[in-house]
């Protein structure tokens, strides 16, 4: 074993894993010589400011994607999902036959990638389950591909630190894939802990652990379950933008702007550039006043924080939707809320709310019949802890 963070397999980790097990024995009837889990994430702080080299502050979801997987002689990957109870068989020799813009496509990019490393995986029978809600902001897409890469090494013996992984999984959702992510989601997923907030320099890779202060606040994620559409074309139009305005500026990455030389260039700029900077401007100065307040454990100031990331991701960053707004202005009005943001690359998908831990049922029941009345799409809403990152599991003999 190479990746070898043994995570804490929580109990429903636990059960994923039974599922999982259960599916590989009746698609392919086999017993799995490895188990991996990795979760999705919450983005406390740092909307769009990873590819801009800035900084984020994230913690892990008690939701996870969880893989059950076993060596084949040949060089065949036989794949099960859950997210549509399809299969799919490509031959992880010939990984140019893809991307088939299907959900195995996050396996066959970290299969290639893996293999780019010295990591021949060879072939495989792999089954894929998951709790992490698909397409929601909340990083569906690095679980699989942490997963992916957590089982194949695995499997296949080989040893990978585990900075490298995060690394190769991006470069699998980046050129395999087409979505330019920058690194919060894959970092996250293998390097959080439980109980604890992730603080991330993007451009150093340097990263720290925040101990979260005492408080009586818990996040909770509100699902708009609004379907996405095109978001990796706009994401990608956004990061366009962005690398336009520093090349504009003369700078590497707009990580090194602020906001004397946003006023100064504004002409040069133009109003669109103009915006997009100043959201990552500021954007980055919260995220460093938040991981403040997260060890102060200072709820209020992490409220205001989060209300203040929204309007600038609102206005200036655009990346928001009558849906996505429904859903907040329900959440600001409930019971116990300190503050709400969109999380993710936007267009659809989750917010987060801080609510006060003895008011986050009255929260749910509430934002969830607004929404619904508004809307006409359901709410999925849950709270979470700050859980553990990726990692094997141990393999129990079921019954
Ligand atoms: C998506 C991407 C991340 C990050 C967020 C926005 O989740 O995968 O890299 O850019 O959007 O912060």
């Amino acid at each position: 074993m190479l990746y070898n963070h043994e995570c804490r397999g929580d109990d429903q980790s636990r059960r994923l894993a039974g599922q999982a097990v259960a599916h590989l024995s009746a698609c392919c009837g086999r017993t799995p010589e490895v188990i991996a889990r990795a979760p999705g994430r919450l983005e406390v702080l740092g909307g769009h400011t990873d590819y801009n080299d800035g900084f984020v502050l994230a913690i892990a979801i008690e939701r996870a994607t969880v893989i059950a997987a076993a060596t084949r002689q040949d060089t065949l990957i036989r794949a099960w999902s859950d997210c549509d109870e399809s299969e799919a068989d490509f031959d992880s020799a010939r990984l140019d036959e893809g991307p088939w813009g299907k959900w195995w496509d996050y396996l066959a990019g970290v299969t290639g990638e893996l293999h780019a490393e010295g990591c021949v995986t060879g072939g495989a029978d792999v089954a894929i389950v998951s709790d992490v809600p698909v397409g929601g902001g909340v990083a569906s897409s690095a679980a699989i591909e942490v997963a992916s890469a957590v089982a194949l090494s695995s499997l296949a013996g080989c040893t990978i630190d585990p900075e490298a992984l995060a690394l190769l999984c991006q470069r699998a959702e980046n050129d395999y894939v087409g979505m330019r992510c920058g690194i919060l989601d894959q970092f996250t997923s293998v390097f959080a802990r439980p109980g604890q907030m992730l603080w991330l320099d993007c451009r150093t890779l340097e990263r720290r652990l925040v101990p979260m202060g005492r408080t009586n606040a818990r996040f909770v994620i509100c699902n708009t379950n609004k379907p996405r559409e095109l978001v990796a074309s706009a994401y990608n139009e956004r990061r366009a933008e962005c690398e336009q305005a520093a090349a504009l500026l003369g700078i590497s990455a707009l990580r090194d702007a602020d906001e004397q030389m946003l006023e100064t260039n504004a002409a040069l700029l133009g109003e669109t550039l103009l915006r997009r900077a100043r959201h990552i401007v500021t954007e980055n100065t919260r995220v460093q006043a938040g991981a403040e307040a997260i060890e102060a454990g200072d709820v209020e100031a992490l409220g205001t924080l989060l209300n203040a990331s929204h309007v600038s991701v609102r206005d200036d960053y655009e990346v928001s939707c009558p849906e996505l707004e429904a859903m907040r202005n329900a959440a600001m009005v409930a019971p116990g809320c300190h503050g709400a943001r969109l999380v993710g690359a936007g267009f659809g998908g989750c917010i987060s709310a801080l609510v006060d831990a003895d008011a986050v049922e009255r929260f749910a029941e509430q934002v969830g019949r607004q929404y619904e009345a508004e809307t006409r799409l359901p709410a999925t809403i849950f709270a979470t802890a700050a859980a553990d990152g990726a990692g094997l599991m141990p393999i129990e003999s079921e019954g």
